[in-house]
């Protein structure tokens, strides 16, 4: 494909940016757009024609390729209206709310022969991709343990956003996949989960309902762990990602913005993000900020900072090139073959149920439903 002609469902905060990004790139251009609500002024800004229904636009003959950026519960539909389509597409995370709905989009986009990229983000942070390289190589051993945590504070809200509703959004947990993806790209998938928590400190008509405390155990074949800590009843905000293995350790600071490899032998800092500058917005931004993300970050007025611009890109970027017939990387092969999307969402399933039913789950009683139908 020499010009792909891009389609974007959902033009507010994030997939405004994909659209502006996507529109300044080599070889893509937009020319639709669907939003219920916020079309008009990024199809203008873009180029675009507003299209007035995901369908319309996943059949419409301009449009090559599919990009996803509606609010969390409506992914599913957007991604099998692609696939009916034979359009390649890309998905926003949470790719879907369930596992059994995050299986029937990877089967209905397989079965179409059409390319389907998990949007999880945060591998494409360059400190990130660095540390999964050391990892690789035996920097710090075999790891033993992660532990990821992402917590801040939610003060009471004029308006509730989608992204504070459950049944919208499916919570700190689906909403910010982004760790525990991280997480089980470094591990493989747990065996056993646990969960505990609820909301705690949040309820009434200046909230939405989801949970804003969550404490999470992982536990891994061959004795080995992880926990996770995710919500807006905190304070004192906490966001990082530590891996521990047996001849060193590796932090992934996600507030005083960078990556620390530690081993006997010393330690050695890199950036998190592409530039000293990228590092630096992130880190201000986050220095004398208790919010929570998802009330920070996320809006149709507001503009996504540097640092988060510079992820799109990469991600962007990389999909593009897909799209135009190069290789999928190794590194990234998990965002396209299903698999990132369907272990992270099996997961997050089986932490909703120990929650709902206040035991340890196993994944496999998440995946045994669904494989071997044809749902
Ligand atoms: N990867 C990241 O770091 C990151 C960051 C922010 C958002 N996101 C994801 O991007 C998606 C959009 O989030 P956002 O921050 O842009 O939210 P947003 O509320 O700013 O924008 C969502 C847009 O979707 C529109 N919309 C509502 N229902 C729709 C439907 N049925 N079809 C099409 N559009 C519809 C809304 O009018 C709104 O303009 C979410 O899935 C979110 O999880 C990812």
């Amino acid at each position: 494909m020499s010009e792909v002609r891009y389609g974007v469902v959902g033009t507010g905060y994030f997939g405004g940016e994909i659209a502006r990004y996507l529109s300044g790139l080599g070889g893509a251009r937009v020319v639709a757009v669907h939003d219920p609500e916020f079309a008009e002024p990024v199809a203008q800004e873009v180029g675009a024609r507003v299209v007035p229904s995901v369908e319309e636009l996943c059949q419409d003959a301009e449009v090559d390729v599919v990009i996803v950026a509606s609010p969390n519960w409506a992914h599913r539909d957007a991604v099998l209206a692609a696939a009916r389509a034979g359009k390649p597409v890309f998905s926003e995370k949470p790719i879907a709310l369930s596992y059994a709905d995050c299986a029937a989009m990877i089967d209905a986009t397989a079965r179409a022969g059409v390319l389907f990229m998990a949007g999880h983000v945060m591998n494409f942070m360059a400190g990130v991709r660095h540390a999964k390289r050391l990892i690789g190589e035996g920097a710090i051993g075999d790891v033993l343990f992660c532990r990821a945590i992402r917590n801040g504070w939610e003060e009471p809200q004029e308006s509730v956003s989608w992204k504070k509703r459950r049944d919208l959004s499916g919570g700190h947990l689906y909403h910010h996949i982004h760790e525990l993806d991280l997480v089980q790209s470094i591990m493989g998938s747990p065996e056993t989960v646990t969960m505990a928590g609820g909301n705690v400190a949040h309820d009434g008509p200046q909230f939405g309902d989801e949970d804003d405390l969550l404490l999470i155990t992982l536990e891994f074949p061959g004795q080995r762990f992880a926990a996770l800590e995710y919500g807006s009843a905190f304070r004192w905000p906490e966001h990082y990602v530590l891996i521990q293995g047996t001849l060193g350790a590796i932090r992934i600071d996600l507030q005083d913005t960078g990556v620390e490899l530690r081993t006997p032998g010393g330690s050695q800092r890199f950036l998190l993000h592409r530039s000293e500058e990228e590092d630096a917005d992130r880190t201000a931004i986050y220095r004398g900020s208790s919010t929570d993300g998802a009330i920070q970050y996320g809006n149709p007025h507001r503009r996504p900072p540097m640092w988060l611009r510079g992820i799109i890109e990469e991600e962007l970027t990389y999909f593009h090139g897909l799209v135009q017939g190069a290789d999928a990387l190794p590194e990234f092969a998990a965002l396209t073959d299903g698999s990132a999307a369907t272990a992270s969402i099996a997961t997050a399933d089986a932490l909703t149920r120990s929650l709902r039913e206040g035991r340890k789950v196993a994944v496999a009683e998440v995946t045994a439903v669904v494989v071997g139908s044809n749902a």
